[in-house]
């Protein structure tokens, strides 16, 4: 992966900070940033959902460095912006059920902690911080596709807390003159995905059950449809919006493939490439879920020259022989 580079300057003279770095988008990002030789890339990261075999292959990189903390701890925070050029923030608790299974803790950990990480980056006079939003504050708007200032109600406790952070980031903006680009993804999917325990995402669980020769369970009547999105997608979105030198004002930018794929059309897809014939278990629709999400993704690409590089099928079968290979 990452064989094509999405910036065109020497990243040997900046220091990264990436917090949710040993999660599954911050790891793929910390990939990105050693392979081309990043001065420093240090992640923040206190292991609740990810993981120590995702930065396992940084360990012996001398460019590296593991800072264990909690976003909710100001001073946490603060050490770890210390010395950094650049910030991307991807740290959060993901998932809408686990927040409408616990909706206070993910309130603290997203809301609080993306705070404590704005105020920890504008005192520490970083020159970038880049924050992951979601494609969740689409919220109930019935617009496809999705263009960034036509926002409904949130559906879940966690899109209320994605949407809290994009109003503090615009306020960091407008009072403290802190710009920040917040990148709302769309179904993420790719290597270093968790594919277990009860919050797991789609992709990875669908992998998981063709290599296993099981039956997927789909939520609803399997044409449900969403806009899959590569990780490497994600990285060259945060690398060209963190070296993006004219910003004026807070921003916000689809982050997507600009695709639709029914869950339907995705087990076809990742049963054929396993050459396995299994029909899927279908059960009620999940609470908090839309029904159907799409990007318009012009915005990004006019301002950060964004292209999705690598489309959805061609990742599936990527992150398919990743799974694969990891299970031998
Ligand atoms: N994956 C997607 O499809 C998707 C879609 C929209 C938005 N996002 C957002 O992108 C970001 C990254 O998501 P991901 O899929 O890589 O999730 P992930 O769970 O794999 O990564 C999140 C990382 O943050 C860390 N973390 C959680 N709470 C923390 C805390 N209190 N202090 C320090 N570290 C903490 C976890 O240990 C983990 O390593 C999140 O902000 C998520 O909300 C993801």
């Amino acid at each position: 992966m990452y064989e094509t580079s999405y910036h065109n300057i020497n990243l040997g003279q900046y220091k990264f900070l990436i917090t949710g770095g040993a999660g599954f988008i911050g790891s793929n990002l910390t990939e990105y940033l050693l392979k081309y030789g990043a001065g420093k890339v240090r992640i923040l990261d206190d292991f609740s959902t990810g993981s120590r075999e995702n930065i396992k292959p940084f360990l012996d990189n001398p460019a590296f460095e593991l800072y264990e903390g909690d976003i909710r701890d100001i001073e946490a925070c603060r050490r770890a912006v210390e010395g950094m050029d650049y910030i991307s923030h991807q740290a959060a608790l993901g998932s809408v059920p686990r927040s409408i299974n616990d909706p206070i803790t993910t309130n603290e950990v997203n809301i609080s902690g993306f705070l404590n990480m704005l105020v920890a980056a504008r005192d520490a006079n970083i020159k970038r911080m880049i924050y992951a939003a979601s494609s969740s504050t689409y919220g109930d708007h019935p617009d496809l596709p999705k263009v960034e200032d036509k926002i409904g109600n949130p559906l879940s406790p966690y899109a209320i807390t994605k949407y809290v952070n994009e109003l503090y980031a615009g306020t960091f903006s407008k009072v403290y003159n802190f710009h920040t680009i917040g990148l709302r993804y769309f179904n993420v999917f790719g290597p270093k995905q968790d594919p277990d325990g009860a919050y797991a995402a789609v992709i990875p669980l669908f992998i998981k059950a063709a290599l296993s020769a099981e039956a997927p369970f789909i939520n609803g009547d399997g044409k449900t449809s969403r806009d899959f999105t590569f990780v490497e997608n994600a990285v060259q979105a945060n690398i060209r919006a963190l070296f993006f030198n004219d910003l004026h004002e807070h921003q916000v930018v689809n982050i997507a493939c600009g695709e639709s794929t029914t869950l339907n059309q995705l087990w076809k897809v990742i049963s054929s490439v396993e050459d396995v014939d299994i029909q899927p278990h279908y059960q009620p629709e999940r609470e908090g879920d839309v029904k159907h999400s799409l990007a318009d993704i012009s915005k990004v690409n006019g301002l950060l020259g964004y292209v999705p590089s690598v489309k959805v099928k061609d990742g599936l079968v990527l992150t398919y022989s990743w799974y694969k290979n990891k299970k031998k």
